[in-house]
């Protein structure tokens, strides 16, 4: 599948794959420096690789190709419980933004909820992080809470959920 910029010449080729145990600590990595930037970090290696391990989280990666092998360029947990999912984590590295990677992982991740029955994706994201708020909002995610000091009593953060059972958009 070749991922497409607003500039036709920005084209990446991306594969779409689960998690590999391997991956626990680029993806922690990445988690610390795009999620949980100017946090304590939280998501260390051993906390993805049993996200990794667990049969009720989904992780789905999003990779293309660079030099000899393959480069993760994007992530996204989630952690499906009886009725509702939660996206723990999504991250795109910065070189791979807005060609609709975080786009593709969270719709596909959504699919995955829908067809384990899950009526509704909840998610908390920084109030700042206006990147995210935008993408959510576009996939029609609706605040429903404000969280004060969420993040470890530094930051606050948003809780936003998407009714799954609404018409597709
Ligand atoms: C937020 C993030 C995941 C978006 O990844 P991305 O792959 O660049 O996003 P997409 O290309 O799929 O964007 C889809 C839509 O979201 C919105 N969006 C994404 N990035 C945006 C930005 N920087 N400013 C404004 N809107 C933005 C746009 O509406 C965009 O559609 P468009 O490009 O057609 O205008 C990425 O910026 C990131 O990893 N940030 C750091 C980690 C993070 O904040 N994770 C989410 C909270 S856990």
């Amino acid at each position: 599948m070749l991922y497409r910029n607003r500039m036709e010449h920005l084209e990446v080729p991306i594969i779409h794959r689960s998690g590999r145990v391997a991956d626990a600590p680029i993806i922690a990595r990445m988690a610390r420096d795009y999620i949980e930037d100017g946090l304590r970090w939280t998501w260390r290696p051993r906390r993805i690789q049993r996200a990794l391990l667990d049969r009720k989280t989904t992780v789905l990666v999003a990779e293309t190709p660079r030099g000899p092998g393959m480069e993760i360029a994007g992530f996204g947990i989630m952690r499906f419980g009886i009725e509702e999912a939660h996206l723990s984590l999504l991250a795109v590295r910065p070189s791979y933004r807005r060609r609709r990677i975080a786009r593709n992982l969270l719709e596909r991740l959504e699919s995955s909820a829908r067809v384990a029955g899950m009526g509704e994706v909840q998610l908390e994201v920084r109030t700042g992080n206006d990147a995210a708020l935008e993408l959510y909002r576009q996939l029609g995610y609706r605040e429903v809470r404000h969280l004060p000091g969420y993040y470890g009593g530094r930051e606050s953060a948003l809780r936003m959920t998407r009714d799954l059972t609404a018409e597709a958009r």
